[in-house]
């Protein structure tokens, strides 16, 4: 196989989906834990870590700060960190591949330790905003030289002491808070992230759960998450929840074959991270969630999903950020609802590894959905629960969410549903294929 050629990929079904799966680690955690091991002074140890291609480009630039990073089995990992403010300088650039979340939280950690670091991505994440972390790195003091518009290649100077802020977050995003709040975690006195608009909270409880100073409090501005910087962390054993991101394909899989009955185990069911749940809900999906449990500190569950036929919805906006990566998946359950889903308010989208409001347009439109694109969103007006008529070639834009998407479609379409390049699942969900299997479905991958 040549790695740098791509690889159609197209999955297909002759019945039900059946059988018992687990996802893997949760992506947006599994960054966590490396970085935060890697500010604890000691041994991290971390259970059921996502080993893609996003959250080891973490494991590699923590290395290249000075942390000691080992897998020691399959998903366990042990990080011997370096402690709050003694980062190192990297000796080169940091290769962020094509992930967001490293980038943005690590230029967070970046901004207020005394080195200089460039940090490169990509086609998909070169293309990405960074204005928005720019622009409050930059109030404490961090300098940075980027690319035009704000993009990467961008070399960030920290500055130590730097100098603590109170930010109002201008766009719902876990990751230009949680790199506010880890700049803090060495910068003196207080930094305040306040978010109008709640986001995913797992840098808040793991944060805590290291030892940091961190409160958070509901205002009438919205929620006030403080720091206390100059933080000592502890320390800890951690285990990733499977990832409801990596679930809602499987989720939306199920709901639409006919005579599917699944059940996805062990999700994460953080109530910043479960809309999905919520919005395929309200379509008529039959989700159940069982077996509700805790793992290290964040809500899980065993999923059973059986499918069910689906009716159109208005997705209510307030959904939005607890579901925003999902957006490409509920796209394709509304292909299959009976009338319209209207989903709007996510202008978000437009800006992830792809415009995945363009690129689902132009994936279901090719696949004979009936579609209209707003700037916030589609409107979908679904088959009913008959099989879409496919036959098409999917543009997957180095995103690994739109490949994935469109891989589930060709389950119930008439004709093949090809996804032009499967590559990109690598960077969150390298057994996607594998699950397909366990559950009975074909993956087919070609070269070209
Ligand atoms: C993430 C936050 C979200 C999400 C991304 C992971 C995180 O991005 O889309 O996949 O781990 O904090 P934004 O915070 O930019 O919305």
């Amino acid at each position: 196989m040549n790695a740098s050629l791509p690889r159609p990929l197209t999955l297909s079904t002759d019945g039900p989906l059946r059988g018992r799966v687990r996802v893997p680690g949760d992506k947006s955690i599994s960054h966590r834990a490396l970085m935060f091991g890697g500010l604890a002074v000691g041994e991290t140890r971390i259970e059921g870590l996502l080993e893609g291609e996003d959250v080891l480009a973490t494991a590699a630039a923590m290395r290249a700060m000075g942390c000691t990073i080992e897998r020691t089995g399959s998903g366990e990992w042990s990080v011997h960190g370096v402690g709050v403010g003694s980062l190192l300088q990297p000796e080169s650039a940091l290769d962020m591949g094509n992930s967001g979340t490293s980038t943005r939280l690590l230029m967070g950690l970046v901004a207020s330790h005394p080195i200089v670091a460039t940090f490169t991505g990509d086609a998909s994440l070169s293309r990405r905003p960074m204005a928005r972390v720019i622009e409050p790195l930059s109030l404490m003091g961090a300098d940075f030289t980027a690319a035009p518009g704000n993009r990467l290649p961008l070399t960030l100077r920290g500055l130590s002491p730097a100098i603590p802020i109170e930010y109002t977050l201008p766009v719902a995003s876990a990751q230009v808070k949680s790199a506010v709040l880890l700049a803090g975690l060495n910068t003196p006195g207080i930094t305040r992230v306040i978010e109008p608009v709640a986001t995913r909270d797992h840098s808040e409880r793991m944060l805590a759960g290291f030892g940091a100073e961190i409160t958070i409090e509901d205002t009438p501005q919205g929620r006030s998450i403080a720091v206390r910087g100059e933080a000592t962390l502890h320390p800890q054993h951690i285990v990733v929840p499977g990832d409801p991101s990596s679930a809602a394909f499987w989720m939306v899989a199920a709901t639409i074959v006919p005579g599917s009955d699944i059940v996805i185990e062990n999700v994460g069911m953080n109530p910043t991270r479960a809309g999905i749940v919520a919005a395929l809900s309200a379509m008529g999906a039959d989700i159940a969630r069982e077996n509700e449990r805790d793992v290290g500190g964040e809500p899980v569950a065993d999923l059973h999903v059986r499918n069910a036929p689906l009716k159109g919805i208005e997705v209510p906006a307030d959904l939005t950020p607890s579901m925003i990566d999902e957006y490409p998946a509920l796209f394709v359950a509304a292909a299959f609802a009976e009338g319209r889903t209207v989903a709007r308010g996510a202008h978000e989208l437009r800006v992830k590894e792809s415009d995945r409001i363009a690129a689902m347009a132009a994936a279901l439109t090719a696949c004979g959905v009936g579609i209209e694109e707003y700037e916030d969103g589609l409107a979908i007006t679904g088959s009913g629960g008959e099989p879409i008529a496919g036959g098409a070639t999917i543009a997957s834009l180095i995103d690994h969410r739109i490949a994935m998407s469109m891989a589930i479609a060709s389950l119930h379409a008439r004709g093949r549903i090809e996804v032009d390049d499967g590559r990109p699942i690598a960077t969150s969900y390298p057994d996607f294929t594998d699950t397909a299997e366990i559950l009975g479905a074909r993956a087919d991958w070609s070269e070209r």
